[in-house]
This record gives C-alpha cells, sequence and structure tokens, in this order.
C-alpha cells in the first residue's frame, strides 16, 4: 500500500491509475479506523481495481473548536488496518497541504434544503465544510465510486446534490450501518466514551429498534415521543433532535402513509460526545 502526503504526489499515483484504465475507488475519512470505516473500505475493495482511501480530520467542517481538538487521531494503527484491508494507497494530508491559503471556505456550495435541516442546522458551516473537502478529494482523485455509509444519512443526501451541482461525474455508493454487538453504531467517537456511559449507548438504538415496532400502531408524533422519552430518561444521555422524514428530501412527515421511504434520524449528547444514529421506519 502506497503512503501518500503530498496533493501532487497523489495527482501522479491518480494519474498513472488512469493511464492504465483501472477504475477508481475513494473512501473519504477522518481516521480512527473501526469496522464501519474497514466495511466500506473491502466493498470498494471488491468494486474497484484500486482504491484509495482519505485520512484527514478536516478542520472545516468543525463548528466545536473542542470537537476538532478531541477528535481522536491514530495515524499507525489506521494505516496497517488499511493496508490489512486491501486499500491500494492511503492520502493522509497535512492541513497546510490540503489548505495552503489557510482553512477556511472556499466559496458557498449549492447544498439546497437537504442541508438544512438537523445536521444542518445544528452544526451550521457543517456541511459546507464536508461539500468543500469531499469535493476537493474528487477533483483530485478522480474516482469511478465514492463510498459512505448510511451511518451519516443525511452526509449521503448533501454529497450527492453537491456531486451533481459541482458537475462531478462520481457515483456515490451507500453502504450499511456497522454496529457493535449490542447495537451501538460504530463511530471513532465511541472511544471518547467513560466506561459508564459506553454501557449505556446502546439504549439509543435499543429505543430506535423498539420504535420501528410502535409505530406500527402508533402515529408519527407518538412514535417520536416514545423515543426521546426513553432516551432521555438515561443518566448523561439528552436527545438533541430526533426527527422522523422522508428519507429523499429529508422533511419532517406528520403520517406514515406520507411517504413511501422514511428514516428516523437522531442525535444524542451522551455525556460531553455527540453520537448519532438513524433507522429506517417505512418499507419496514
Ligand atoms: P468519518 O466520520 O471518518 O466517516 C467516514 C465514512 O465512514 C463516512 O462515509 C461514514 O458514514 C462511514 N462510517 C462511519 N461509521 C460507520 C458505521 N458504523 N457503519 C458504516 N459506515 C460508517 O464522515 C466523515 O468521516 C467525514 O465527514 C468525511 C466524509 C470523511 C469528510 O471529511
Amino acid at each position: 500500500m502506497q503512503i501518500i502526503r503530498s496533493v501532487d504526489e497523489l495527482i501522479d499515483y491518480v494519474a498513472d491509475q488512469k493511464n492504465r484504465h483501472i477504475s477508481i475507488g475513494l473512501v473519504p475519512t477522518m481516521g480512527a479506523l473501526h469496522e464501519g470505516h474497514l466495511s466500506l473500505v473491502e466493498r470498494a475493495v471488491s468494486e474497484n481495481g484500486c482504491v484509495i482511501v482519505s485520512v484527514f480530520v478536516n478542520p472545516t467542517q468543525f463548528n466545536n473548536p473542542e470537537d476538532l481538538r478531541t477528535y481522536p487521531r491514530t495515524e499507525e494503527a489506521d494505516v496497517k488496518l488499511l493496508a490489512k484491508a486491501g486499500a491500494s494507497a492511503v492520502f493522509i494530508p497535512a492541513v497546510e497541504e490540503v489548505y495552503p491559503d489557510g482553512a477556511k471556505s472556499d466559496k458557498v456550495y449549492d447544498l439546497g434544503s437537504v442541508a438544512e435541516v438537523m445536521e444542518g442546522k445544528f452544526r451550521p458551516g457543517h456541511f459546507q465544510g464536508v461539500a468543500q473537502i469531499v469535493s476537493r478529494l474528487f477533483i483530485l482523485s478522480r474516482p469511478d465510486r465514492a463510498y459512505f455509509g448510511e451511518k451519516d444519512f443525511q452526509q449521503i443526501a448533501v454529497i450527492k446534490r453537491m456531486t451533481e451541482t459541482e458537475g462531478l461525474n462520481v457515483s456515490i455508493v451507500e453502504c450499511p450501518i456497522c454496529r457493535a454487538d449490542d447495537g451501538l453504531a460504530l463511530s471513532s467517537r465511541n472511544t471518547l466514551l467513560s466506561p459508564d456511559q459506553r454501557l449505556r449507548a446502546p439504549l439509543i438504538y435499543k429505543a430506535l429498534r423498539e420504535s420501528v415496532e410502535y409505530s406500527k400502531s402508533h402515529s408519527v408524533r407518538a412514535t417520536h415521543d416514545m423515543v426521546v422519552e426513553q432516551i432521555d430518561a438515561v443518566p448523561e444521555m439528552k436527545v438533541e433532535y430526533f426527527e422522523i422524514v422522508d428519507a429523499r428530501t429529508l422533511l419532517p412527515v406528520e403520517e406514515w402513509e406520507e411517504s413511501p421511504r422514511i428514516q428516523g434520524c437522531i442525535t444524542v449528547f451522551n455525556g460531553k460526545v455527540r453520537l448519532i444514529d438513524n433507522i429506517c421506519y417505512r418499507p419496514v
């Protein structure tokens, strides 16, 4: 596996793959890799001749400086895991390499209404930063396919929109959520949980799962309230938002009959650690 630290080196590496007509799969990550990331890499390896994984904690998508400061960084372990998973190259640039003029926004991306709700509302500027780094990675690595996890359900919708409006010819591959045995969605931030917080964290998915059954005989509002009440009753846990939305527009639904595909998207503070998860209500 090739370790690439500079933009110029990445451009040369990609040109070489293109000259040899090798298909490129890109897996963008912020490192602190776990099985969830590796499931994306494995899928990419099975579908492309060359797989590039980026490991870059992108400062422009953090609206909270404390979150950026404490974000876990495990470069050495990440490189080992990627080599084992069969990645062809890892792109690990320094911040100055990606943002020579300083880590600030370069322009305003047209992300439409999917970027305004939920994460867009609670993390102002977050999706602009995501669009900035992902479009940059797409332009530099010219992938045929790029792989994203459904754990960040809204992020996929935003990236699809960005890919369209920026005219980038990349096919976006959506991959299912990987969970720990106890149901907790794997996340780099899970390592920041105290032992007690980690023990309680699976209650998020437990409430979501129970709510799917509950939703079959209850209204959208009642299902929403049941989830929030269950989670807020757990010590140190507080729901930031829980929205039951049309999976395409990401706008809230009021009736189960309103849309053929309905998703519940949640963000919970477990102590100071912000965890996100989602579940599908329709089709069940
Ligand atoms: P990061 O949180 O590192 O996630 C990288 C990719 O792994 C994302 O597509 C995310 O949805 C996926 N992923 C994370 N946990 C997962 C899980 N438990 N199951 C399946 N997939 C999972 O998302 C980002 O980084 C950044 O915003 C990025 C797209 C790299 C731009 O900086």
